[in-house]
């Protein structure tokens, strides 16, 4: 069958599902990595036939795009900044707004604005601490966080923890594929036990952090509504709800996690709920966080959080 032909059928058929644009990267994304064909493909050879063999994955995956199961899932990968992940339904799908926080903590280091900075790393040369950076990510889902501040800072410490054993594991394959070393922990943040834990590792390691960060579940069962069917259905629900009655249960543990576990002029980085900006700010400065900055991600949403 003609390749054209094939792109008119994922219109076709994903139409009343999708829009266009949509319908053309998905249909793009699929002929790359199936066929390792360009998305310009069919502007400089409009008749190209594929054979039978050729032809199979794509349909496969536009059955499978029909039941509105994420591209990503289908492909098994996800692209995060640079970076390439694996990704299955265990873990979040990494979201643009994610890179921006990473970007916000790259940028802090490298402008020596954090305590980190503060410490007179040469300028312009982020790799150079008197001691390295000590990083914590709080549920890490594909690692994608931890991954990327690791890529970008190779001198730091990153460590990682997730409650989900099987997003430990597609972190774990996620970091031996982008060839970095991060300490990966199975904890669970809202168990107070926490602290017992950890300690051994902390000890081992002398890990206090310079910064911690987190993207944890924000999304109240009210927001269900608004979400799409290729989100609650497929993503984890470990990942994305909290309950309307405590919707910052994971930011006030983190918050109190801080008490014990970031350095006196640390920072922390935290990705929120665009509708509970206030009471997110509030609740870190009932837990002694001063210098709160809030900021808006690409669609300007209230977004982030940076403390000290
Ligand atoms: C919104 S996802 C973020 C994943 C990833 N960091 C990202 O930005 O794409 C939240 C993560 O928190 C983890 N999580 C949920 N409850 C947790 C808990 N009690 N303790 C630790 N991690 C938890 C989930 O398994 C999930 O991987």
């Amino acid at each position: 069958m003609l390749l054209k032909e094939i792109k008119n059928i994922f219109h076709k058929e994903l139409g009343k599902t999708y829009p266009k644009e949509e319908i053309d990267s998905f249909f793009y994304r699929c002929i790359e990595h199936y066929l390792k064909l360009e998305r310009f493909v069919l502007a400089i050879q409009p008749e190209l036939t594929l054979t039978k063999e050729e032809e199979q994955p794509l349909f496969e995956a536009l059955s499978q795009l029909k039941q509105e199961r994420p591209l990503q899932y289908i492909l098994g990968t996800a692209h995060f900044m640079d970076l390439e992940l694996h990704v299955n339904e265990g873990v979040l799908i990494p979201r643009p707004e994610t890179e921006e926080l990473v970007q916000w903590i790259l940028e802090d280091v490298r402008s020596q604005k954090s305590e980190v900075g503060s410490r007179k790393a040469e300028a312009g040369n982020m790799d150079f601490y008197p001691s390295p950076l000590t990083i914590l990510d709080i549920g890490t889902g594909s690692g994608c966080i931890a991954i990327a501040l690791a890529k970008h800072l190779p001198k730091a410490k990153v460590c990682a923890l997730d409650v989900s054993e099987k997003a430990l594991e597609v972190a774990r394959e996620n970091a031996k594929l982008n060839q970095v070393d991060v300490t990966f922990l199975k904890n669970d943040i809202l168990v107070p036990e926490f602290e017992l834990a950890y300690l051994p590792m902390r000890q081992e390691l002398k890990l206090d952090f310079d910064i911690i960060v987190s993207n944890p579940p924000y999304v109240r069962e009210l927001e269900k509504e608004e979400m799409k069917n290729n989100v609650k259905d497929h993503e984890p629900s470990l990942a994305l709800f909290v309950t309307d009655g405590d919707p910052l249960v994971f930011y006030r543990a983190i918050a109190q996690f801080c008490g014990s576990h970031l350095k006196e002029k640390g920072s922390l980085y935290l990705e929120i709920n665009q509708y509970l900006g206030e009471e997110t700010k509030a609740l870190l400065k009932a837990h002694n966080f001063s210098e709160i900055e809030p900021r808006k991600d690409i669609f300007g949403n209230d977004r982030m959080l940076k403390a000290q």
